[in-house]
């Protein structure tokens, strides 16, 4: 747990790995269904985004990936197991998307690539958030948007008490017995709390060179959508 919490990028990949299987089920559940809700913002905020190819970043088992319409869609993940899931479903429902093993924060892309990045729920587990935001941007083609969602710990007092009561009786609970990873679902409030919220989390864009063109709590404040333009090195 302590290596998962210093987002040490082999005990992350580990665990993604370990929990694969169940993980849709999971989101679901754990979300009362709202991940699916919130994707949905997410790939709507493409709009923003100038025409071109899409990176979906932490792509898990391609939810995002695989919402996204009408561009060149590449999925990235650093978990084998998880873009085995995202390739499968992807065959399911008879859509193309290129499946890559990539670590975010060493791209395996040439500079200005993309017109848009994508990711959910991912760079919470960066080992290094400002880095990971610039690598993002390495890939971007200067005016490119990057659309994040990232859970969050919600400001308003009584949301807050909820989401711990939630974590404490359901998430931890059932993710242990469903999940076969005793400490993944510790790891994921866990990581919350020590994760900046959307405020910080748009500092840390500004910081590297991003305008923020959006940045909006979601169900409550549990989640937030930023969106952030790059402005180019
Ligand atoms: C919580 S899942 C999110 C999956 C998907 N985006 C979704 O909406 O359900 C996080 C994913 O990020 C991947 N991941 C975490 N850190 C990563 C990194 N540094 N590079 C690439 N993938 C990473 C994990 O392997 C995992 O599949």
């Amino acid at each position: 747990m302590d290596e998962r919490l210093a987002r040490d990028p082999a005990a992350i990949r580990a665990m993604f790995s370990e929990v694969a299987p169940r993980y849709d089920i999971l989101n679901r559940v754990l979300s009362l269904r709202q991940d699916v809700r919130w994707r949905r913002r997410l790939v709507g905020a493409l709009g923003e985004a100038p025409a071109g190819p899409v990176l979906d970043l932490a792509a898990g088992t391609g939810d995002v990936a695989l919402a996204v319409r009408d561009r060149v869609v590449i999925g990235g993940d650093f978990s084998l197991a998880m873009l085995a899931l995202a390739g499968r479903k992807a065959r399911r429902l008879g859509r193309r998307v290129a499946w890559v093993a990539a670590d975010a924060l060493e791209l395996p892309f040439s500079d200005a690539s993309f017109a848009g990045v994508t990711i959910a729920f991912g760079v919470r587990n960066f080992v290094d958030l400002s880095a990971g935001l610039r690598e993002i941007g390495r890939v971007l083609a200067p005016g490119g948007v990057l659309a994040a969602l990232e859970l969050q710990r919600p400001r308003h007092r009584l949301m807050a008490g909820i989401v711990r009561v939630w974590n404490g009786l359901v998430v931890t609970p059932v993710g242990r017995m469903i999940s076969h990873d005793g400490d993944a679902y510790d790891y994921l409030p866990a990581s919350v709390d020590t994760f900046p919220d959307r405020v910080g989390m748009a500092e840390v864009l500004v910081g590297q060179g991003y305008t923020v063109l959006e940045s909006r709590d979601l169900s409550g404040g549990i989640a937030a959508l930023t969106v952030a333009r790059w402005e180019g090195a």
